[in-house]
């Protein structure tokens, strides 16, 4: 392709178009011609043009038919229409429909070369305009988390940066809504991709065995220990580690540079807390049994299910290393949060289970779309999963009504939802039940302190902190 600006000049006035050619070879660009619709069309479509002069009067197509085509086939290219005086309405109706600009015959040369640079110079706005577009969908490879409410776009956002740092990160969120999941594309978004994930379940480690499985041990530590261990943290060396609850241990090979998870790590016994605040100051190990440090570069995922603040009131959990963990906090909302997650989400796990079990594509009917959008999701994402897979496998037809629901969701989405003191035969949903008695109470203390939150806490007997959680948890603005 030719460094010079290709200009197709369509026109079928033979000398003009040739005065035209010299006059933009003059100026420095590369015309290419045609003499008729038809042919402009076809070198369009070949790709042959970065810019298009077109003639409004032509023997097989007019000027607005042209651009028309050429909007449709190539919407990056802009074209310039040339029109005589008299047809000033069709320049008006050309500009409607995306022209970039109109000369009239006699054309000015200098007038038209100042319009030519001004659709270049568009041009290559829109042109980077469109690459850093792409480049920031690039970075917004976390495409195996669905999220199209405003809630998960935010923690796209601060995945996004989160992701290139080292920092510490501490997720948030109720069981299944994905903490093991953004802290395994936190790692994989961030340089330490190429190295190991470690994700170690603090919870489902008997706690005689944590240590050990975190810092290693030395051969001769305590029974059993024939050999020298290598713990979690040298095995994310260099990487990242994230603490976790439901993993087995065991199935990830050592390896360095890694990233650690600690899963619920609210569970971690206090006396292994102070271990892992001094690993996380010193950034080294001491395997149990040995008194040699080893230096380590692991990054720190950890997540909890467990109001680990309270825990830090309770004195359950270490304050200093609750700060040490939480630098940078990353809260998972709860999917009753984000019902517009929902139908994406049925449909990417619909997609996964049906490609996975071999059967055609289902599609879920507005009336079982509705019983879903109802149900509370205590089990969150996970539960929602767990649910189109059962689906998947046990129903027969292809598109999925309410009857084909499990019980537990078509009952309880459709119970009353409003406060209910008397109980009525057919039960009710006390969780959502409560939320909105808590919801009606939050916002009448509002109304009543005139929306002075420190006042409307006093109302209720609520420090403000906990009404600002529980107005956010709510959605009570
Ligand atoms: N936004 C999402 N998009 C697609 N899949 C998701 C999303 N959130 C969660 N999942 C899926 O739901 C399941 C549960 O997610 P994950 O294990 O990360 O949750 P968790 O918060 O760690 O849960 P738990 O607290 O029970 O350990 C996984 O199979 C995960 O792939
Ligand atoms: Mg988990």
């Amino acid at each position: 392709m030719s460094e010079l600006t290709r200009i197709l000049v369509i026109d079928d006035d033979e000398p003009g178009r040739q005065v035209m050619e010299l006059l933009l070879k003059k100026a420095g660009f590369a015309p290419v011609s045609a003499e008729n619709g038809a042919q402009g069309i076809a070198l369009v479509r070949d790709g042959q043009a970065d810019l298009v002069l077109v003639d409004l009067f032509l023997p097989d197509k007019n000027g607005i038919e042209i651009l028309q085509e050429i909007r449709q086939i190539a919407p990056e290219l802009e074209v310039v229409v040339i029109t005589g005086h008299a047809s000033a309405e069709s320049a008006v109706q050309a500009m409607k429909l995306g022209a970039f600009d109109y000369i009239t015959k006699p054309v000015n040369f200098e007038e038209l070369k100042i319009v030519i640079a001004k659709a270049r110079e568009k041009q290559r706005l829109l042109s980077e305009n469109v690459y850093l577009r792409k480049q920031l969908q690039e970075r917004f490879q976390f495409s195996s988390i669905i999220g199209a409410s405003s809630a998960m776009q935010r923690v796209f956002e601060r995945m996004q940066r989160i992701a290139k740092t080292d920092s510490t990160v501490l997720v948030f969120g109720e069981s299944g809504t994905g903490k093991e999941l953004v802290a395994k594309a936190l790692h994989h978004n961030g340089r330490r991709k190429g190295h190991a994930f470690v994700a170690v379940n603090c919870g489902a480690i008997p706690e005689t065995l944590l240590e050990s499985e975190l810092f290693g041990h030395a051969k001769g530590a305590f029974t059993g220990a024939v050999r020298d261990k290598i713990g979690k943290f040298e095995a994310a060396n260099h990487g990242t580690i994230f603490l976790d609850e439901r993993d087995k241990i065991g199935k990830f090979e050592a390896a360095n540079h890694g990233t650690i998870f600690l899963d619920e790590i609210g569970t971690m016994p206090l006396h292994l807390q102070s271990k892992l605040l001094r690993v996380l100051q010193e950034q080294e190990v001491e395997r149990v049994g040995s008194t040699k440090p080893i230096k380590l570069d692991v990054r720190v995922i950890s997540a909890t299910n467990a109001d680990l603040e309270e825990q830090v009131r309770q004195g359950s959990f270490r304050e200093d290393l609750f700060y040490r963990l939480n630098v940078i906090p990353l809260q998972l909302p709860p999917l009753r949060d984000r019902r517009e997650d929902l139908l994406p989400l049925v449909s990417h796990f619909l997609d996964k289970f049906c490609h996975l079990m071999g059967r055609p594509l289902m599609t879920l009917s507005k009336p079982a779309l509705d019983a879903l959008e109802r149900y509370r999701w205590p089990g969150n994402v996970r539960e929602l999963e767990n649910v189109v897979e059962r689906l998947v496998a046990l129903t027969e037809q292809d598109a999925i009504g309410p009857n084909d629901l499990p019980v537990e969701i078509t009952e309880a989405s459709g119970r009353p939802k409003g406060i209910c003191l008397d109980l009525s035969p057919e039960g009710i949903d006390m969780p959502t039940a409560i939320e909105e008695l808590e919801r009606k109470m939050i916002t009448k203390a509002l109304q009543m302190s005139g929306g002075v939150k420190a006042r409307a806490a006093g109302l209720l007997g609520l420090n403000r902190t906990t009404l600002v959680e529980k107005m956010k948890r709510l959605g009570v603005t």
